[in-house]
């Protein structure tokens, strides 16, 4: 494994080397300088007091023990049997286990044969859809399956709903009794429904710590007990969010990349209109890390009010994108179409193989020039030819680069962008820590399917303004 930090590459946000309409003078980014070094310290006297938890997270060696601690002991006690790890949750409380998987795991890890994977297989029922709830229900055997139902509030409709049914299908087929022993909830140590259901039928049980939100909490055993159990590393994981923090405790706005790339983001955003934030690496592995990224900014940083009760309207639109697949069909916009994007192009060194194209049909114009160079190269090339696209579109490019994809680049991505978000809300004048507009669509749906408490929201929902059959086609 190639243990090195991560590359941070500013070059093409400079007007001085990408002159244009949306790129900037290095005198501007300089002028955050001192305003960098205030949030810097306020960042640093609320993480010394316990109030910004996130930041601690690689470092929570109970938590991290007993994650492990659970884990093995549900092996322990599957035995030969254990074939799945079910995962139940929504948004943060399964993006960041998504991506982890995603990006560390064989890209077809349930598809290996048992002795080669040597982990069970994983899968995520995240999405209330009932076709997908009962398509899993048709490959998965219950007596082989360990369910990890995961919800920070334990209320969340959407995982309790299908944990109830999963919770059913199991109990019919292996009886409430061995179904006990095969869950694992994740949860609030006090409050919430599904802490209450986890003490009062005694399942095994993990905490999600006080003050880390849903979309914080891929390194909590949120993200840790599915990773481990499917056989990642966590420990180094760990160790590369370690190593970002030291980059982020740097006051100096050129040497913290988290600090850097928020400045850059919300510095384009006010002054060129700059609306939208696209994230695109050029592999397939972390395509679901643009996932969880894009839900970090949406919830962190889309917010209506300011701290000091504005109206202001917040955010950056954060756009999923995947090279070289969005080629494509992303970007053509993205060169042509307004200037309201600014650019961040993953790259990796390394991919874990190295594959060489094959020379058969030389003498056809289509074939004959790819024989001969690798599929990693074609790759390179790809994301190398994007960039300059852009470029020469006048667009501002970020580009980030790792030596290879594993726990411990992966690690670092993770942290830089928990820290980016956080320093982001202080230039926003925003709480990136809260969701009022996630909590309001909660709401709505309890009050709509009858849940005491709020009969407020049904009766709001009731009162929506009638439609008329005009507008109707
Ligand atoms: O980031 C967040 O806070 C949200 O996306 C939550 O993770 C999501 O709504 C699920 O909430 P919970 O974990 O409480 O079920």
């Amino acid at each position: 494994m190639i243990k090195k930090p991560i590359i941070y590459d500013y070059n093409y946000v400079l007007s001085e080397k990408n002159p244009g309409p949306a790129t900037v003078k290095i005198e501007e980014l300089e002028s955050y300088s001192n305003k960098t070094r205030e949030i810097h310290k306020q960042l640093m006297e609320k993480r010394e007091i316990g109030s910004l938890p996130f930041y601690d997270l690689p470092y929570r060696k109970k938590d991290i023990s007993l994650v492990k601690e659970v884990a093995e002991d549900v092996k322990k006690s599957m035995g030969e049997k254990l074939e799945n790890i079910l995962v139940v949750g929504i948004g943060g409380s399964s993006l960041g286990g998504i991506a982890l998987t995603k990006s560390l795991l064989h890209p077809f890890h349930n598809l290996v044969p048992q002795e080669i994977r040597k982990a069970p297989r994983i899968f995520f029922a995240e999405n209330i859809d009932a076709d997908e709830v009962k398509g899993l229900f048709d490959v998965i055997d219950p007596e082989k399956t360990v369910v990890n139902i995961i919800s920070k509030s334990g209320n969340t409709a959407e995982p309790m709903a299908n944990f109830l049914l999963i919770y059913k299908f199991m109990k019919e087929k292996i009886g409430e009794d061995s179904l006990k022993n095969q869950i694992v909830a994740t949860t609030d140590t006090q409050k919430g429904t599904l802490r209450k259901i986890a003490d009062d039928l005694g399942l095994r049980s993990l905490p999600i710590p006080e003050g880390v939100g849903g979309r914080f909490s891929v390194l909590t055993p949120v993200g840790l007990f599915p990773a481990y159990m499917a056989g990642i590393d966590i420990d180094t994981l760990l160790e590369g969010a370690a190593l970002m923090d030291k980059r982020c405790k740097n006051e100096d706005l050129f040497k913290n990349p988290a600090y850097l790339n928020a400045v850059i983001h919300f510095h384009l955003h006010r002054t060129r209109n700059i609306n939208m934030a696209v994230l695109m690496p050029y592999s397939q592995a972390l395509s679901q890390v643009s996932d969880w990224y894009r839900q970090l900014l949406a919830e962190s940083l889309g917010k209506k009010f300011s701290l000091s009760g504005e109206i202001v309207y917040a955010g950056q639109t954060p756009i999923k994108a995947v090279g070289a697949i969005d080629q494509h069909s992303q970007i053509q916009l993205y060169r042509e179409g307004p200037f309201d994007k600014v650019f961040t192009i993953i790259g990796v060194e390394n991919f874990r193989n190295f594959l060489n194209i094959p020379s058969f049909f030389d003498s056809y114009d289509g074939t004959g020039y790819l024989g001969g160079h690798t599929l990693n190269e074609l790759m390179e090339a790809e994301r190398k030819a994007t960039i300059l696209a852009l470029i020469k579109s006048q667009r501002p490019v970020i580009e980030i680069d790792l030596p290879e994809i594993n726990p411990y680049t992966v690690g670092q991505i993770f942290y830089m962008y928990e820290v980016q978000t956080v320093f982001a809300g202080y230039l926003y004048n925003v709480n990136s820590l809260d969701q009022p507009g996630v909590e309001a669509g909660k709401q709505y749906t309890y009050g709509m399917l009858g849940r005491k408490g709020f009969e407020k929201m049904r009766e709001e929902i009731n009162n929506f303004p009638a439609k008329s059959k005009d507008y109707i086609l």
